[in-house]
């Protein structure tokens, strides 16, 4: 099985190559971002609970997005090669939780990548697709936030994995094609091992 972190700044593109990733390799796209937006478009307790946090750029509670997780694993098909973990782990906790519930399922996670996008380009991303599709944390006062908490909560993480010697570097700036060929060049190099 391939489990793969997609780990990068707020509008580093991590959602977009996922996409790719997901189709050429026949992974579960697992995007808590996602998971959240539709949980707060059919507006349960979630979603509400979501949307407080999600507006304002803050992360939700650990334990509210590892319960979320945990289900989603357990009534997932396994009709895919594994899973691609998209903005989530975004703190330490999240990360020792997500170990320990791959354990449970006898699996671990293969390898993180990390998209490298300078902040002026992050921020010239998300205001141009706040401008065009309306996600409500995509205005500056919210991404600036989104780009303070993601320095000082989930920067982190990345440590946690080069620790256990899974991180690979991606400079991500470029055409999309130019990023996932940058990309699939680490990712078939590990699954020919
Ligand atoms: P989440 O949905 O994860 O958002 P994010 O990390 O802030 O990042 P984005 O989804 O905006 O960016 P991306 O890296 O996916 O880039 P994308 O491909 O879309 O989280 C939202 C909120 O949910 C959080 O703030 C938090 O409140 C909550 N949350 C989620 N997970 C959580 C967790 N684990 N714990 C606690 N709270 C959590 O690209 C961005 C734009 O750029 C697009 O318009 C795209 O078309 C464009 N683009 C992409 N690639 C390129 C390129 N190469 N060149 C030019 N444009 C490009
Ligand atoms: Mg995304």
């Amino acid at each position: 099985m391939l489990n793969i972190i997609i780990f990068g700044a707020p509008g580093s593109g991590k959602g977009t190559q996922s996409e790719r990733i997901t189709s050429k390799y026949k992974l579960l796209h697992v995007s808590t971002g996602d998971m959240l937006r539709a949980e707060i478009a059919a507006k349960t307790t979630l979603g509400e609970l979501a949307q407080s946090y999600i507006s304002k750029g803050h992360l939700l509670p650990d334990e509210v997005i590892i319960d979320m997780l945990a289900e989603k694993l357990k009534h997932s098909k396994k009709n895919h090669n594994g899973i691609i973990f998209d903005g989530f782990p975004r703190t330490v906790a999240q990360a020792q939780a997500l170990d320990k519930m791959l354990q449970e399922h006898n699996q671990h996670v293969s390898l993180m990548l990390e998209l490298e996008v300078e902040k002026d380009e992050l921020i010239k991303r998300l205001v141009k697709r706040g401008e065009q599709s309306g996600r409500d944390d995509d205005n500056l006062e919210v991404i600036q936030n989104r780009l303070q908490v993601y320095h000082h909560q989930t920067e982190p993480v990345m440590d946690f994995y080069k620790n256990a010697g899974k991180y690979n570097h991606i400079q991500g700036n470029g055409t999309v094609e130019e990023i996932f060929e940058l990309i699939a060049n680490v990712l078939d190099k590990h699954t020919d091992k």
